[in-house]
């Protein structure tokens, strides 16, 4: 809860996880008042993080993903000044974006294309990860009439189960590549933790890194070894990766700060609040803490348990909703706050232990986890603000661009 400036933020003895008091250097003082939401990113945070993750592992570089934020240049910028050399996305039109903005480092497409799609893929995208030699083959084409060689990452099926070749399959796609002339093996790479929740080990990466090794020696020179996404820093930091692993593509670990595995700080040093998200109370009266009435599906179909019975409670009606972030990935920055729900509009939030009372126009802070962020910069409804930028302009509000 941002408070008027006579009040107190936080009740003295509170108890605080490490995550909390990390969260609590944001509040204090007065917030002006919003018309509606609004994501505050915090350039500087996001460049540190970077900086911090790629000094602490030698030999492993980093390629810093955009999507959660759409491909937004400044956090694009930031995410090379703190050490990035490559950048990474799901979407076509967020490197078209990241392209149009003039960023120079080579830019890699993180979900497979389509065939159809090849044509803006070797436009856009100086790498692109790939499983399908018929995409490849497109690929091929859409370079040569490009007049461009567009480099592949060659995806291995390492128990995660979601893109990528079974390893005994990869040297023969590498020999069909190799046939080609306007496609080249940059590398192989695995990603882990997102669809089977796998976790990074040395079994696992040990035999994507084993395999590139046959790869390195069947084309006679280095490949790019591409160690997964965030999930794989734990194993990084603790100085477990296999050698021959070369690279990772994180977004979620520098944006966030988080372990991915665990949504616990991954080190005291990085910042959990690159992003802030401030939203205003539209309502905020004492009610019941229990529905009344028959009851059946909600907004969303969904048919959650009858709520504990507290009395009556002070609830606050804030103007933050589904179409503007996920609900489940919310952090209220004041630990009094409760988030109880929310419907495509609204934000339900008990808000009867903070004291003073709430008032309509208050504004609430929130720390968004990744889920939040990418809904939020997908929302055209959240405005967007940018702090910390590049000395000269750093801490200005808007020295970059304020609203997309
Ligand atoms: C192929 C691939 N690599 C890397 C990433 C980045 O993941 P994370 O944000 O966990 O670092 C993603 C997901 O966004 C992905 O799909």
């Amino acid at each position: 809860m941002a408070h008027r400036d006579d009040e107190s933020v936080f009740l003295k003895d509170s108890p605080l996880s490490v995550q909390d008091a990390a969260l609590r250097t944001e509040t204090g003082g007065f917030v002006p008042a919003l018309p509606g939401a609004r994501i505050t990113v915090h350039l500087d945070r996001i460049e540190d993080n970077v900086r911090t993750l790629a000094s602490r592992v030698p030999g492993l570089s980093v390629v810093g993903v955009t999507k959660s934020a759409c491909g937004d240049p400044s956090i694009a910028r930031a995410l090379v000044r703190g050490g990035a050399v490559a950048l990474a996305d799901s979407r076509l039109p967020n490197l078209a974006g990241l392209r149009a903005a003039g960023i120079k480092v080579p830019l890699w497409l993180l979900r497979a294309p389509a065939p159809a799609q090849a044509g803006d893929v070797v436009r856009l995208a100086d790498v692109s990860l790939e499983s399908e030699l018929v995409t490849i083959r497109a690929l091929d084409a859409a370079a040569r009439a490009e007049g461009v060689v567009h480099d592949v990452i060659c995806m291995v099926e390492v128990g995660d189960l979601r893109e990528g070749l079974m390893p005994k399959d990869v040297p023969a796609l590498v020999a069909q590549v190799v046939a080609l002339d306007h496609v080249r093996v940059a590398g192989l790479g695995v990603n882990l933790s997102c669809y089977g929740g796998i976790v990074p080990d040395r079994d696992n990466l040990g035999r994507l890194a084993e395999l590139a090794g046959a790869v390195e020696a069947q084309l006679g020179r280095p490949i790019i070894v591409s160690g997964g996404n965030s999930s794989t820093w734990p194993l990084a930091l603790a100085g477990g990766l296999p050698a021959g692993i070369t690279s990772v593509r994180s977004g979620e670990s520098i944006l966030q700060g988080v372990d991915t595995l665990t949504r616990e700080p991954l080190l005291p040093e990085l910042h959990l609040d690159a992003f802030v998200l401030r939203a205003p109370i539209v309502e905020c009266i004492v009610k019941p803490s229990r529905p009344a009435g028959q009851r059946a599906q909600d907004a969303f179909g969904d048919e959650s348990p009858m709520p504990e019975d507290r009395g009556l409670r002070r609830r606050a009606l804030i103007a933050l909703g589904r179409q503007d972030v996920n609900a489940d990935f919310l952090t209220p920055v004041d630990p009094r706050v409760q988030v109880l729900g929310m419907s495509s509009d609204h934000l339900v939030a008990d808000v009867e232990e903070v004291r003073p009372a709430p008032r309509v126009g208050d504004v609430v802070e929130f720390i968004p986890g990744f889920a939040s962020v990418l809904q939020a910069f997908t929302s055209k409804y959240v405005e967007k603000e940018y702090v910390g930028g590049p000395a000269g302009a750093s801490a200005a509000v808007g020295s970059e661009p304020t609203q997309r």
